[in-house]
């Protein structure tokens, strides 16, 4: 199977969508935050994504997704893939870096706006949140808010890795690592730190550790009983000669 990496076009954000979901169906944080399955309701969330999707296209963030190109069949540990050309198999999302001294600019401030109106209209088309639970989401707002202020100590900022995501079928076969290259080759030609989290600790920290990433920190939200652990995780520029 042939797999090309291109910027996130308009068209893409369906697929991209539904590869999120699938990617994240089984994640420790979106399991926590969506804590009663009889709750969820996939559409609302899809809409969700999707104007978040936008938001990001619009704050001209770097989105890029994965795409079959050629509708072959390839064996993954004995196991036939075939998806159709055009397939959204991977997304990867990330924020560039906004120095602490910099003030948002209102272009952003627009778009929290225009996000923060389709999410409203989203509550109102769908009767609610889909299922989130709003308390968990506004406490791990918090605790990454704090893990922020404890670790981002470089004033330049980070290169923040918001979203990456690979479906099972395509996982192990260098699709994630070929979603994060291009905004880490261009943090090592800028001598710039990228950071991520990641609510599922096994095998994602090995995988990033692979990337050049180091675990640094690891953080815990709380609900009651219920925590969820997340991963915060640095990647310093490495010089290339
Ligand atoms: C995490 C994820 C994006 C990785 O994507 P991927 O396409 O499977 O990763 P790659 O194939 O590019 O592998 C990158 C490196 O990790 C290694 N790796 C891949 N899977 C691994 C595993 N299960 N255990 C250990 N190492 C692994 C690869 O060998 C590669 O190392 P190398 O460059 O030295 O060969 C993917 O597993 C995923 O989408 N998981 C579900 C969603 C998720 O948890 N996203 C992350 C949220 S922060």
């Amino acid at each position: 199977m042939s797999i090309e990496i291109v910027p996130l076009a308009e068209t893409d954000i369906p697929g991209a969508v539904e590869c999120v979901q699938k990617a994240f169906e089984d994640d420790p944080y979106f399991c926590w935050a969506f804590d009663d399955p009889s709750q969820f309701n996939k559409q609302r969330n899809a809409a969700s994504l999707a104007a978040h999707f936008q938001y990001g296209l619009n704050c001209g963030c770097p989105i890029s997704v994965a795409k079959v190109t050629r509708a072959s069949s390839e064996t993954k540990t004995n196991r036939e893939i075939r998806l159709p050309p055009g397939s959204v198999v991977g997304v990867g999302w990330w924020y560039s870096p906004k120095a602490a001294s910099t003030t948002q600019t209102w272009s952003v401030w627009a778009q929290e706006w225009i996000l923060s109106f389709r999410q409203l209209l989203n509550n109102i088309r769908f009767f609610g949140r889909g299922g989130l639970n709003i308390r968990r989401y506004w406490i791990w707002k918090q605790v990454q808010h704090e893990a922020h202020i404890s670790l981002w100590d470089d004033p330049r900022g980070y290169h923040f890795c918001n979203v990456l995501g690979v479906s099972s079928e395509v996982r192990g076969m260098g699709v994630g690592k070929k979603l994060m290259e291009s905004v880490m080759d261009l943090a090592d030609q800028e001598g710039m730190p990228c950071y991520l989290e990641s609510s599922k600790g096994y095998p994602n920290v090995q995988i990033y550790e692979k990337m050049g990433f180091h675990l640094v920190k690891e953080i815990e939200c709380a609900d009651g009983p219920d925590v969820c652990k997340i991963y915060c995780m640095i990647r310093y520029p490495t010089f290339k000669i």
